[in-house]
């Protein structure tokens, strides 16, 4: 089922040059935020970040021919203090239980070590199309800091949208006094109106490719009503000694 939907949307990524267009200014951010040391993809599904970062190592926890590890973001294969970056696009509104994602990014990154993590915004804006027109659900009064029993019938895309607004408004001082040594350096609110007229991997695009430009020259005047419009967030956090 997972490795459908992955399949799906790769197809869906080399037939839709709107799609790429847009994520090729995101993944250009991503890596602009990175440090020098070794950088994991978690969650990589796709694998479109090796475009940009060739030696990416790009997990997921299915098994895809274009990936290199298997992967739990809850329990990484990784020595502690062995990685510079660790990428989550998409990916942590899937985790389960983020707190032992964050409990082994502490363990695993070194100091000065990042996680840029993009994920889904939920603005006034974004609200409704998250939740009406996008299969995942929103929880918005979900409290991501607290431990969930395990569920054995969990698939990886089951997901909350919700999780990275909470854990980054909301619950960002429970999250600081949680975490002190993950100190978040960056919140970015984005993607107000370009990419919602795109479609995504899951609706026909709206916008014709001769708007993208126009679009996109937009979106930083947008951005200043991120709170009301924006449809993804960028959040860099980086350890401390
Ligand atoms: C929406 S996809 C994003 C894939 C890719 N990053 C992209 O942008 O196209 C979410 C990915 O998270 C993965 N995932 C779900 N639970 C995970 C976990 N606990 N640890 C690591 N990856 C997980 C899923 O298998 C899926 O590939």
């Amino acid at each position: 089922m997972s490795d459908d939907i992955l399949h799906r949307h790769r197809t869906v990524w080399q037939q839709k040059p709107v799609l790429r267009r847009l994520y090729e200014d995101w993944y250009r951010e991503i890596v602009a935020w990175l440090v020098p040391g070794r950088t994991v993809e978690l969650g990589g599904g796709t694998g479109n970040l090796k475009e940009y970062v060739p030696t990416v190592c790009c997990t997921d926890v299915v098994m895809l021919p274009w990936l290199n590890v298997v992967a739990d973001a809850q329990r990484l294969p990784f020595q502690s203090e062995s990685l510079g970056n660790l990428v989550l696009f998409d990916a942590l509104h899937h985790i389960e239980n983020v707190t032992l994602f964050f409990d082994e990014a502490q363990r695993a990154l070194r100091v000065g070590g990042r996680i840029v993590v993009m994920d889904p915004y939920i603005s006034w804006a974004s609200w409704p199309i998250y939740r009406w027109l996008h299969s995942e659900p929103v929880d918005c009064l979900e409290d991501p800091l607290v431990f969930k029993p395990q569920r054995a019938d969990r698939v990886p895309f089951d997901a909350n949208q919700a999780i990275a607004t909470t854990l980054f408004e909301r619950n960002q001082p429970q999250f600081h006094s949680r975490y002190p040594r993950l100190a978040v350096q960056h919140i970015r609110r984005m993607a107000c109106a370009a990419y919602p007229l795109s479609g995504g991997f899951d609706h026909p695009s709206l916008l014709p490719q001769w708007m993208v430009m126009p679009m996109l020259r937009l979106e930083p005047m947008l951005e200043r009503l991120g709170h009301l419009l924006a449809f993804r967030m960028l959040i860099v956090i980086e350890r401390q000694p």
